[in-house]
């Protein structure tokens, strides 16, 4: 798990997350499988690009809030996907140069892709780690490389811990991250759901574990919710993540929801 060092090839016969992710959020890191499997879990479930595109900017929103109104200057963004536009550093450094960031994903093609995630400000720094969530120590062990966990730090699992198929795995796997944290830290929560779509979502996911890996479980938002037990969440709690303090615009209505549930909390 040493950072940027080859991975096993990528296969490009088998669709992955991160690059039909990177496909439905308009990248060109993908592959004709990956695009096919996207075009037909899209096909059932139109608002899917949407999804992808709700949650990218939630991710926008939050670090903007994270380091303008908490001061975070660290943040641990495990499940990182492709590099794309406004990636967890560039969001960060663009507030605050001097942010620390450390990525962390399992897929060897986001390995591959890794450089453009290192392109730091000079004041700060960027490292990759080629590591598994379901590893939280070894994780941690890489990240304090970079980061100083004496401090505040936010950890992002965005995207990310619908793929460990097993609940109770899932909130141990956190809390083990979360208990390495400071005071003053913060976790930050993206999950598919089907609260939105009902069965659509739940019949798009039953095809995508057919066609693609990881294989994804979707949880309910009291599910999602219980990853922040022991915190303090912050409003409005677990929502839509289209409807996370969202953006203020034209319109007086909110965003419409996706199935994408998130939350953000401080540990106390
Ligand atoms: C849907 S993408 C989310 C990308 C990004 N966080 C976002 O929200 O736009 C999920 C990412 O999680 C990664 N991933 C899945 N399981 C993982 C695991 N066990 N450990 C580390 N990364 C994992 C995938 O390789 C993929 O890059």
């Amino acid at each position: 798990m040493t950072s940027l060092q080859p991975g096993p090839v990528p296969d490009p016969t088998v669709s992955h997350s991160a690059r039909i992710w990177n496909y439905w959020l308009g990248g060109k890191d993908n592959y004709a499988v990956d695009r096919q499997a996207g075009d037909k879990v899209a096909a059932m479930l139109p608002i899917i690009v949407v999804q992808a595109r709700a949650d990218r900017a939630f991710l926008g929103r939050a670090i903007r809030y994270l380091v303008r109104q908490e001061g975070i200057r660290q943040f641990l963004d495990i499940g990182t996907g492709l590099p794309t536009a406004d990636n967890t550093h560039e969001v960060a450094q663009r507030e605050a140069p001097e942010s620390r960031i450390v990525y962390v994903d399992n897929d060897p093609l986001v390995l591959v892709h890794a450089r453009a995630l290192l392109t730091s400000a000079p004041e700060g720094s960027c490292a990759y780690v080629e590591g598994d969530l379901r590893e939280p120590g070894k994780v941690l062990a890489e990240a304090a490389q970079t980061l100083d966990f004496t401090q505040p730090v936010a950890l992002m699992l965005l995207g990310v811990l619908h793929h460990i198929p097993d609940t109770d795995e899932a909130y141990t796997i956190v809390r083990r991250l979360v208990s390495a944290l400071a005071p003053g830290s913060f976790l930050a929560i993206n999950h598919s759901t089907s609260a939105v779509s009902g069965e659509a979502m739940e019949e798009a996911v039953r095809h995508w574990n057919q066609v693609g890996t990881p294989s994804m479980t979707l949880r309910s938002p009291e599910q999602i919710a219980g990853f922040f037990d022991g915190l303090d969440l912050l409003p409005p709690g677990v929502v839509s993540c289209s409807q996370w303090r969202p953006a203020a615009g034209p319109s007086l209505e909110p965003p419409a929801e996706v199935d994408e549930f998130c939350g953000v909390a401080r540990k106390a």
